[in-house]
């Protein structure tokens, strides 16, 4: 089900550039059930980037350390299970287990200072916290 409804997860100002932060949001899928979409969202400078939060490889989410999405050297997304790192602007697994696979793309817009998901439906009860004041 995609809308054009903008659902604002947070401030641009709230994630750090070069950061990436977990957001849990409910979705509600075509067939009207809602389910839990954990994703996450980086941020560099004015861009931002959101993806599914869950590894092609084994299915788990990425950051095994509460919002440490980020490898070693802050350029890429890694998978705290079995390391395998994430293109940040296309999500493309380039090493690791699930190289050549992707993470799966979550449409992002940002209007005036939040950052808002798009192209979904979410199910909106209170505001969508971020993982560690959930
Ligand atoms: S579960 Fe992510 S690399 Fe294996």
């Amino acid at each position: 089900m995609t809308t054009d409804v903008a659902y604002a997860i947070c401030r641009m100002s709230d994630i750090p550039s070069q950061q990436a932060r977990g957001f849990q949001l409910m979705i509600v899928g075509d067939d009207g059930a809602k389910r839990p979409w954990p994703i996450l969202v980086v941020r560099w400078g004015r861009q931002v980037f959101g993806y599914v939060n869950r590894c092609p490889h084994d299915g788990v989410n990425l950051d095994w350390e509460r919002n440490q999405f980020m490898d070693p050297n802050g350029i890429r997304l890694m998978c705290g299970k079995h390391g395998s790192l994430f293109e940040l602007g296309t999500g493309i697994c380039v090493d690791g287990p699930c190289k050549g696979r992707g993470l799966t793309p979550v449409a992002l817009t940002v209007l005036d200072d939040d950052i808002c998901v798009t192209g979904v439906t979410l199910v909106e009860d209170g505001e969508a916290l971020p993982d560690d004041e959930a």
